[in-house]
């Protein structure tokens, strides 16, 4: 459990030092196509394999990776920022801002046995936030040092990511469901990619709620895109299940379709 005094900060971000370089892992994709869900199936693969520390980043303003994992959230780095942008002289007398701002990101990090969570919450509004940006993004790319791996669910325009002053991906997943309207969304992220500060090391498509053989009209839409299937997860009830009960997917069993599907595709393309 991480309780620090004001400012702890930077102990913190030295503490759990990985001995190699973290290895980042995003997600993109059209909303409601299975990000958060197959994100939540690679944090608890990693984990169950012992590939640990992870750092989950949830980087969607509309997003729910805590809530897929059981776990309630109560501060993003979002919030962070209004409350300072809205009453700037609340920082505690004496105190640098830069270590104000850092300590309250580190409070809102949530620590669980299987990996830790960090929220980012909603983007900014109006005004000029550049300040505060560069405080919280250095602070999270020191952070990153901490973890062998970095899971960031991201929302479609991959706002975050490309906002982080180390601009790097090691793998890119892609995610769309088995439809024409969700591969036409990640040909628009790619052509994207290009114009953001954003190095991919690698990056392909995983495809959900995927029939066993996919359609000669699907598959020419891929090839058009150009860039090669990773994973396939098919139809899993469980999901809905799991949904409905508003369980932690963390909790499927080993055998759950969803589950080994993820497994095979980290296992093939993202090996230890
Ligand atoms: N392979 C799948 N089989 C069945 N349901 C799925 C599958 N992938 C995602 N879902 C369901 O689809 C809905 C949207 O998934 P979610 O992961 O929240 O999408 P996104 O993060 O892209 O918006 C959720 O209710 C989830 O349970
Ligand atoms: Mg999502």
């Amino acid at each position: 459990m991480l309780i620090l005094g004001l400012g702890g900060s930077k102990n913190y971000v030295n503490q759990k030092q990985s001995p190699s370089m973290s290895k980042i892992i995003a997600f993109a994709g059209k909303g409601g196509v299975g990000k958060t869900t197959v994100a939540s199936l690679v944090i608890r693969h990693l984990s169950k394999t012992g590939r640990t520390p992870i750092l989950a980043v949830d980087a969607d303003p509309n997003s729910n990776l805590g809530e897929t994992m059981g776990i309630e959230v109560e501060t993003t780095v979002g919030d962070i920022r209004e409350n300072f942008m809205r009453d700037p002289q609340g920082v505690p007398s004496g105190m640098d801002k830069t270590i104000y701002l850092e300590t309250l990101v580190e409070q809102a990090l949530i620590e669980k046995p299987a990996f830790d969570l960090l929220v980012m919450g909603r983007q900014e509004g109006q005004g000029c936030y550049c300040m505060v940006n560069n405080i919280l993004n250095n602070f999270t790319d020191r952070l990153m040092v901490n973890y062998s791996y970095m899971v960031v669910d991201n929302e479609a325009g991959m706002e975050h990511l490309s906002r982080r002053t180390s601009g790097r991906v090691d793998m890119l997943y892609l995610v769309s469901d088995y439809s024409l309207r969700g591969l036409r969304a990640l040909r628009r992220i790619n052509e994207m990619l290009e114009s953001l500060k954003l190095t991919v090391e690698e990056l392909g498509i995983i495809v959900t709620r995927a029939p066993a053989e996919l359609s000669d009209t699907f598959l020419r839409e891929v090839d058009e895109i150009g860039l090669p299937i990773l994973g396939l997860i098919p139809d899993d009830p469980a999901l809905l299940d799991f949904d409905m009960e508003k369980r932690s997917l963390l909790e499927l069993p080993d055998d759950s379709l969803s589950v080994e599907a993820v497994g095979r595709m980290l296992n093939e393309t993202c090996p230890a």
